[in-house]
């Protein structure tokens, strides 16, 4: 009981502690290198699963193009849902993230099914 009320208040700081710390426009994602951001992207395996321009494979979904907010893209890479592995801070701290992110928002979007002559009936 009293542990459950210590991960409970653990749980409650840690939070005041990320929104003290939440950017006055959560939209807004930090400037990151885009270049750097893809020696990054190589580095920390995302590629493996999510292929080299963010375009998604076998393993991992489509990225470039349909990017959430930074906000959400962190908290996602910090806690994923289901197969993804998580990265922490210590890891992958926040700053890589944004250079990260900046790089798979360099990426374009997929062309549209009704462009690509191979695909019409
Ligand atoms: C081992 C494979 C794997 C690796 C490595 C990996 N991911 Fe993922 N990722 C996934 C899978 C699979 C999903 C789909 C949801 C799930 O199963 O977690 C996903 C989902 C995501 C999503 C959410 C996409 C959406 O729109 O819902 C983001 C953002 C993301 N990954 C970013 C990253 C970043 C950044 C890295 C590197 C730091 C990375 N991933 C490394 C497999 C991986």
């Amino acid at each position: 009981m009293k542990q459950t009320l210590m991960v409970i208040a653990g749980a409650a700081l840690m939070a005041a502690v990320l929104t003290a710390q939440a950017p006055a426009q959560p939209a807004a994602a930090p400037a990151g290198n885009a270049d750097t951001g893809k020696k990054l992207f190589v580095s920390n395996g995302c590629w493996q699963c999510h292929g080299y321009e963010g375009q998604g494979g076998v393993a991992g979904a489509r990225l470039a193009g349909r990017l959430m907010p930074f906000a959400g893209f962190t908290a996602y890479v910090r806690r994923p849902v289901n197969q993804m592995p998580p990265y922490v801070e210590k890891v992958l701290p926040t700053a890589d993230l944004a250079r990260i992110y900046a790089y798979l928002q360099s990426r374009p979007a997929a062309p549209p099914v009704a462009s690509i002559p191979l695909l019409q009936k």
